[in-house]
């Protein structure tokens, strides 16, 4: 077609496919540029707009390292992370959340029982649970790897004071499904807010808090593998999540125990005499 105009640029970019183009890239392309096109229509997007978006995503490839990827982080904010998550979700097993960019690859494996704290400042936090399927079954061996920030709100990988593995392990249940381990209580903290997003959330009003989490990647053989986080039930983020991760079944009591009463089969056994909190968190995996 020759003679292109704004009212049928769409079915233009539709004629162009070659015939055989995969189906499913043409479905998401057609879709993407339909979408596309009438979002510039719908706004009327003016040149200055649009040179401005433009400059948005060279600034978003400038500053993406492996460490730091700003296009993740467009998606996060932009709420596309967590409608995917949402839309792939299995009814019945536990919610999905977002990734975030700050897992490690290897981490360090962890005994049950065994402790992330180390010497950082803070409360004790003993997080116990089980791994179940849809039936109620326990999933034995499951592997949970389990990564937060410091109490100074920072992951490891952004903070040169911490060893790159630091609030990061790796935990494999035993055969009824167990896991437990004693950890700091996490800390509400900001998304990187200094690059492109940043601004975004500046020009939309918004701030570019998380609610308090615990991250996991729960894995077994024969089901799904499982990326998610727990939440306390008392973050005053919980509802305002600038990355739009929390999920109803996500939401836990950090129930605090009195001084004196840690229990015993943990590797802080013994060492505990103050006040700490615990969580319970099941996690049920869906068939693959
Ligand atoms: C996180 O929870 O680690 C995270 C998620 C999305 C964007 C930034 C951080
Ligand atoms: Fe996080």
């Amino acid at each position: 077609m020759r003679t292109v105009t704004k009212d049928n640029i769409t079915d233009v970019f539709n004629g162009y496919f070659s015939d055989d183009t995969d189906p499913r890239v043409k479905e998401v392309l057609t879709s993407l540029a339909s979408h596309l096109h009438d979002f510039a229509r719908e706004v009327n997007l003016t040149h200055d707009e649009w040179r401005k978006g433009l400059e948005f995503l060279e600034w978003a490839g400038r500053i993406t390292t492996p460490e730091r990827n700003e296009f993740v982080l467009l998606s996060d904010v932009m709420g596309l992370s967590s409608l995917v998550d949402m839309q792939h979700s299995v009814s019945g097993a536990t919610s999905s959340s977002v990734l975030g960019p700050f897992h490690v690859s290897n981490p360090p494996p962890l005994a049950i029982g065994g402790d992330m704290k180390r010497d950082f400042e803070g409360e004790v936090l003993l997080v116990e649970g089980h791994i179940r399927d849809m039936d109620g079954n326990a999933i034995p061996h499951a592997t949970i790897d389990i990564w937060q920030t410091a109490p100074n709100g920072m992951y490891s990988s952004q903070d040169p004071d911490q060893d790159i593995n630091s609030f990061h392990a790796l935990m494999t249940a035993d055969e009824n499904g167990r896991y437990a381990f004693t950890t700091v209580r996490p800390v509400s903290y900001t998304v990187p807010n200094d690059g492109p997003v940043g601004g975004i959330l500046d020009a939309a009003g918004r701030h570019p808090w998380r609610p308090s989490h615990l991250h996991y990647i729960v894995t077994a053989k024969g089901h799904r593998s499982l990326v998610t986080e727990v939440f306390p039930d008392n973050d005053p983020y919980l509802d305002q999540d600038t990355v739009f991760g929390v999920r109803d079944d996500l939401v836990m009591k950090y129930v605090a125990q009195e001084a004196g009463s840690f229990p015993e089969g943990f590797a802080l056994s013994g060492q505990v005499p103050d006040a700490y909190s615990r969580v319970d968190f099941d996690l049920i995996l869906a068939k693959a």
